[in-house]
C-alpha cells in the first residue's frame, strides 16, 4: 500500500523530459504568474534576457472581466495589441527542434473589437499565420484558439515572431495573449537522417509506401492532436513538453461508440526496447481506448472525423 502511493506520488512528479528552453510569456501582463505550476512571464516591464519586445507601437489591455469559466485566465486575461508590426526576439538557449505555441482569445480589449483582427505571424523563415482573422476560428465568444508548431532553430540565432496587421484592410489590428517556446527531442517527429535505421516515421496516403522524412529545414503545424478513450491529458500532465492532447468524443468520433476502457492509472507502460522512447506520449494516452468488444461484427465501422484544410 505505501508503496504504490509512493510510485504514484513519484510518476506524477517526474516527467520523462525536461526541456532546456521553456519560456511561457504571458503578453500584456507584469510579473510572474504560476498556474496549474507553470511559470508565465509578462512581457511589461520584464527584466528577462530570455526575450525582448521590438516596435514599442503595441498596447497592453485586459479582456473583459468576468472572464469566462471555460477561458483559462493565464495567459487570456489580457493581449498585446497593435495596428502595426511588432515582433518578440527569443534567445535560445539551445539548438534543434523548439514548439512554438500561439495562445489567443478574441474578445473585446479597450477599443479593438473582435472581428477587426486580420494580421499574419512569420517566425523565423516561415509564415505560420496568414491573414489570420481570429474571430473567424470561434463559433461563440467564449473561446480560446492555441496554434502549436516545430521550428528548428540553428545555435546563436534569435527566433523572431512578428506580428503583421494585414496591410490591404484598414482599421485591422494584430494581437496575442500568450506565447510558449519549448524544446523538444531531437527526433521526436523530425527523421534522423544520420541512422539509416530511421527511414522516416510517417508514409503518406496515397503515395506509396516511401517513408515521409522531416527535414529540420522544414517546419511543422500541429493539426490534430487525440487521444482515444475517455480521457483529456492537459498540458501539465504531458511528459514535460506541455503538449496538450483533447478527448475523442464527441468532437471527432463520429459513427459507432465504442465504450472507453481502461487500465489501472497507477499503472506505467513498459517502454520494450525504447522503440517509442517513454516521452513520446504520457502513459495515460497508452492506458485507456476503445474496445469493440462484444459488438465486433465485421460491419461495426468505427469512424473518427477530422477536418482539415485543403
Ligand atoms: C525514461 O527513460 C529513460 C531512458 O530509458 C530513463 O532514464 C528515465 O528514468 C525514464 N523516465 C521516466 C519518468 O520513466
Ligand atoms: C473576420 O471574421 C468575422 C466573422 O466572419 C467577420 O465578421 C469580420 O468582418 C472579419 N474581419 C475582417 C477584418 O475581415
Ligand atoms: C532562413 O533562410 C536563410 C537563407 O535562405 C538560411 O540561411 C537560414 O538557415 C534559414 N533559417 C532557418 C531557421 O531555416
Ligand atoms: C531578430 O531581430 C533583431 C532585431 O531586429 C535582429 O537584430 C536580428 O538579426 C533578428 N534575428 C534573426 C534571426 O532574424
Ligand atoms: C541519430 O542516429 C545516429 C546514428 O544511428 C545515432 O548515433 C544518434 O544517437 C541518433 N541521435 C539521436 C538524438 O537519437
Ligand atoms: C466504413 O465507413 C467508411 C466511411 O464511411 C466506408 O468507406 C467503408 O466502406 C465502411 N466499411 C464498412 C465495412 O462498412
Amino acid at each position: 500500500m505505501f508503496f504504490s502511493i509512493l510510485h504514484l506520488l513519484l510518476s506524477q512528479k517526474v516527467k520523462s523530459y525536461d526541456p532546456v528552453d521553456n519560456l511561457a510569456v504571458n503578453c500584456g501582463n507584469k510579473g510572474n504568474t504560476n498556474p496549474r505550476n507553470r511559470n508565465w512571464v509578462g512581457d511589461v516591464d520584464s527584466n528577462t534576457i530570455l526575450f525582448s519586445l521590438i516596435e514599442q507601437s503595441s498596447v497592453e489591455a485586459n479582456a473583459p472581466t468576468p472572464i469566462p469559466p471555460n477561458v483559462e485566465q493565464i495567459p487570456f486575461d489580457s493581449a498585446r495589441l497593435s495596428q502595426s508590426q511588432f515582433t518578440y526576439s527569443f534567445h535560445v538557449v539551445t539548438n534543434g527542434p523548439k514548439f512554438l505555441r500561439l495562445h489567443f482569445y478574441p474578445t473585446w480589449y479597450a477599443n479593438f473589437v473582435p472581428y477587426n483582427s486580420l494580421f499574419s505571424v512569420k517566425a523565423g523563415n516561415f509564415t505560420l499565420l496568414k491573414d489570420f482573422n481570429a474571430s473567424l476560428w470561434v463559433d461563440d465568444k467564449h473561446q480560446t484558439i492555441t496554434k502549436e508548431y516545430c521550428i528548428n532553430i540553428d545555435s546563436g540565432e534569435r527566433l523572431n515572431v512578428s506580428f503583421l496587421p494585414t496591410t490591404s484592410h484598414s482599421d485591422v489590428y494584430a494581437f496575442i495573449n500568450g506565447i510558449e517556446i519549448v524544446s523538444m527531442p531531437a527526433f521526436l517527429y523530425y527523421t534522423n537522417l544520420t541512422n539509416d535505421l530511421d527511414p522516416g516515421k510517417f508514409k503518406v496516403v496515397g503515395h506509396g509506401t516511401t517513408p515521409y522524412r522531416i527535414l529540420s529545414g522544414q517546419a511543422l503545424d500541429t493539426v490534430y492532436r487525440v487521444n482515444v478513450g475517455e480521457k483529456q491529458v492537459p498540458p501539465g500532465e504531458d511528459t514535460g513538453m506541455f503538449r496538450n492532447w483533447e478527448v475523442d468524443y464527441p468532437g471527432y468520433l463520429m459513427k459507432e461508440y465504442p465504450q472507453s476502457i481502461s487500465s489501472d492509472y497507477t499503472r506505467q507502460p513498459i517502454y520494450k526496447d525504447n522503440v517509442a522512447p517513454n516521452y513520446t506520449a504520457p502513459a495515460n494516452v497508452y492506458l485507456d481506448a476503445r474496445s469493440y468488444g462484444r459488438d465486433a461484427t465485421e460491419d461495426y465501422n468505427v469512424t473518427w472525423e477530422f477536418q482539415v484544410d485543403s
